[in-house]
């Protein structure tokens, strides 16, 4: 391959989670500091970073057709990176087939970003999939840059393999950030402007370490030291696990104020041989009673989950089930997939896989229940005083968006500007939104 141009522009488009946005962030941050600058809307970058998600179905498929689609009039393309969990699960493959991609990185490597590029333009084709035990973060430069809100990773991987998920395999092990580097990098995101930080794990409650005074803690405890920073008012965190919900972090939800009363603990299904099958290692009872000690500790909790449907082996009765524990709690949201088979993952070879249309019609029932519950949930903070953290400007002249505690959305209108806290009071409700008139 002959040797191209060093890269002038770049731009980072990231799939799938929370973390990807974080991780593209942190890739945007290290281009910069190349001098490597942001391509303008309309401009063609010199360098695309695919950051890639391989949770469900076609994966692969779609960074294909993004590589395609990438091509220029002349027949020439970008300098092509595929980042995240394809290229850690495929990037050997996406290189032999795909002749555009010229670097592949996954996501405990994107550190070195810079080395392949220098590889890529000297003419050779670069790929790093390591999973080295000293972390990227320390590789990485400091923040300069948030909004208002800001996601700020902690723990990372999975020890958990649930029977239907590439998760341990894409993220590889259960690592926790230490606290100091975590104070220091939520400083720098205050210091640059972040109201809200959300720390982001796959397991995120699973998060641990030693604090200044060298005493161990749980997330409980990065949460009580994060909310001892003056400027940050709200804090959230994503993605817990069931069995990681210590009673530390339960009781914090009552305790912190700058906690926001939210949760998000994915329960996947509401039969216990379905859970028993995906290797969760809990059950529907046991899940129903950690949301009743949360319950208790903050009242007015809102609750977020993830439901899988057509589980390989899932009758209808046990479908019933999963119908059952979702109207049981009433969540505020949720987020509900079809079952996809992975490769790799002990779920893809077991039998009786659902027929897709079983899973689609599952998929309708169980998200009209879900958007019940979500309007039910929004129609009863009908009244409420509450803050709005202004995100970005509404679809309307003068009209503002921004969250609520409960991470509703809410639009008002009214005097505002992006980072304000604004006081409202809900007026309206839907299953996805509501309106907020400006108190005085
Ligand atoms: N098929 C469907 N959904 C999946 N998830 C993870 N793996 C799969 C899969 N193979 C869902 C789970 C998880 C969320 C992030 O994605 O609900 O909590
Ligand atoms: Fe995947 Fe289960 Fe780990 Fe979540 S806990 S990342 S679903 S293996």
């Amino acid at each position: 391959m002959r040797p191209t141009p060093r890269p002038q522009t770049y731009r980072v488009k990231s799939f799938g989670c929370q973390m990807n946005v974080y991780d593209g962030e942190r890739m945007a941050e290290l281009l910069g500091e190349q001098g490597i600058r942001p391509a303008g809307d309309d401009e063609d970058a010199d360098l695309v970073v695919l950051n890639t998600c391989h949770i469900r179905e076609k994966a692969a498929e779609k960074v294909y057709s993004d590589i395609g689609r990438l091509r220029r009039e002349d027949g020439t393309s970008p300098l092509i990176a595929v980042a995240g969990c394809v290229a850690q699960a495929e990037g050997e493959e996406i290189m032999a087939r795909a002749p555009a991609v010229r670097m592949v990185v996954g996501p405990q490597s994107y550190h070195r970003l810079p080395e392949l590029i220098a590889e890529a333009t000297e003419g050779r084709r670069a790929i790093d999939t390591e999973m080295p035990a000293e972390t990227k973060f320390g590789h990485l430069p400091a923040r300069r840059r948030a909004g208002p809100t800001a996601f700020l990773t902690v723990q990372e991987g999975c020890d958990k393999f649930c029977t239907y998920c590439v998760v341990p395999y894409t993220r590889g092990a259960e690592v926790s950030r230490p606290h100091a580097d975590l104070i220091a990098e939520a400083e720098r995101l205050v210091g640059a402007g972040a109201k809200e930080i959300t720390l982001l794990g796959q397991n995120v409650n699973a998060w641990s370490g030693e604090d200044a005074a060298g005493h161990q803690v749980g997330l409980d405890g990065l949460i009580r030291d994060l909310a001892k920073l003056p400027d940050l008012a709200r804090i959230r965190y994503t993605t817990s696990h069931p069995n990681d919900m210590s009673a530390g972090l339960i009781a914090a939800h009552g305790e912190v104020e700058k906690l926001m009363p939210f949760l998000h603990l994915p329960v996947q299904s509401g039969s216990n041989r379905v859970l028993k099958a995906m290797n969760r290692s809990h059950s529907a009872e046991s899940y129903l009673r950690l949301l009743e000690q949360v319950r208790a500790a903050r009242p007015d909790i809102a609750l977020s989950g993830d439901f899988i449907v057509g589980f390989p082996g899932e009758s209808e009765a046990e479908f019933a089930e999963t119908l059952g524990i979702a109207d049981t709690v009433g969540y505020a949201q949720c987020f509900s997939f079809k079952y996809s088979p992975r490769p790799g993952t002990p779920a893809a070879d077991m039998a009786g896989q659902i027929a897709p249309e079983v899973m689609d019609e599952r998929l309708q029932r169980l998200q009209a229940a879900i958007s019940r519950h979500a309007l039910a949930f929004n129609q009863a903070s009908l009244g409420r005083e509450t803050t709005v953290l202004v995100e970005r400007k509404g679809r309307h002249a003068g009209q503002w968006l921004g969250k609520s505690p409960w991470l509703q959305s809410v639009h008002f209108e009214g005097a505002a500007a992006v980072g304000d806290m604004v006081r409202v009071r809900l007026v309206q409700a839907g299953p996805n939104s509501l309106h907020g008139e400006v108190l005085g």
